[in-house]
């Protein structure tokens, strides 16, 4: 068996153009949905990602902002200026890049975004919506998943999922987001003994943990489906944790790295930008 690839890009393409005409009827209602991005610091691999970010919200007729801080900002400086984000009315969503710099809590200033404005879904306040199974802003990555899983037409109800990693970003919301699909959700961690026992398991593994390789074809049963959320760099090369050339001869579905998950997240994060401006408005 060969799995069948998914790949993000074209799905993305796809929402991004109904998100367009979407924007586009905000407009002639006079609401144009807003995105400040807030970066502090110069990580180049984080300047890369909120200049994706700001190019695809552009694209989609999206109003963007990217405020550029210096590494030495201080906690104070950051926490008035989100402030200031959250009183503008121009403004319906905020996202500050993380990692911040350490002597940044970034507990704290996820805490003073206006829930209202949180696109990126962090809050505890949209953290505990999604727990109690409400409707809320669903963190983009996890999001992104669901979304793709959906529109593979893969069903989830009692389908049993193993997740490898526990990232507050990334494995402790996706089990939370498939659980209130009716999945059956294992969490798996660097601390679980026997991982291969638990990933042979699964009707479909995500794996998020930041480690190449981590999963091969050896770890998996015949059709499983496999979501890749790795992205780490070897020899220059971007790569998942998953070792995808033996993966895909026994996996049904598999997405790769690069082009699999990645341009579902910022998709969602335009998702998310719009809905807080209709729900602000509306
Ligand atoms: N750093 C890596 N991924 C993300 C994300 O989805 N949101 C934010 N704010 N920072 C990130």
């Amino acid at each position: 068996m060969s799995a069948e690839v998914i790949y993000g890009k074209p799905l993305a393409e796809e929402l991004r153009q109904e998100m367009k005409e979407e924007v586009s009827a905000l407009h002639e209602k006079k609401i144009h949905p807003k995105l400040v991005v807030v970066i502090i610091g110069e990580d180049p691999a984080s300047m890369s990602y909120v200049k994706g970010k700001q190019r695809a919200s552009e694209k989609v007729g999206l109003d963007s902002e990217l405020i550029e801080l210096p590494v030495d900002t201080s906690e104070q400086y950051l926490l008035d200026l989100i402030d200031r984000l959250n009183q503008d009315d121009e403004v319906h969503g905020i996202l500050v890049q993380l990692p911040v710099p350490e002597h940044i809590s970034d507990q704290k200033i996820i805490e003073s975004i206006d829930p209202r404005k949180d696109v990126d879904g962090f809050h505890p306040m949209n953290a505990g919506r999604m727990l109690t199974g409400q409707d809320t802003f669903y963190p983009c990555t996890p999001y992104g998943i669901l979304v793709m899983l959906k529109r593979a037409s893969i069903s989830l109800e009692g389908k049993h999922v193993v997740i490898v990693g526990r990232s507050n970003l990334v494995g402790k919301p996706v089990g939370q987001l498939l659980l209130n699909e009716n999945a059956t959700v294992t969490h798996c961690h660097s601390r679980t003994k026997d991982l291969r026992h638990h990933t042979k398991q699964a009707d479909i593994l995500i794996v998020a943990a930041g480690r190449p390789s981590l999963v091969s074809g050896e770890d998996i049963s015949e059709g499983t489906v496999v979501i890749d959320v790795g992205v780490n760099r070897v020899d220059g090369k971007l790569t998942g944790d998953v070792d995808f050339d033996s993966a895909k001869e026994v996996a049904s579905y598999i997405t790769p790295v690069p082009k699999g998950v990645g341009p579902m997240t910022i998709t969602m994060l335009l998702h998310n930008t719009i809905e807080a401006a209709k729900r602000i408005h509306g």
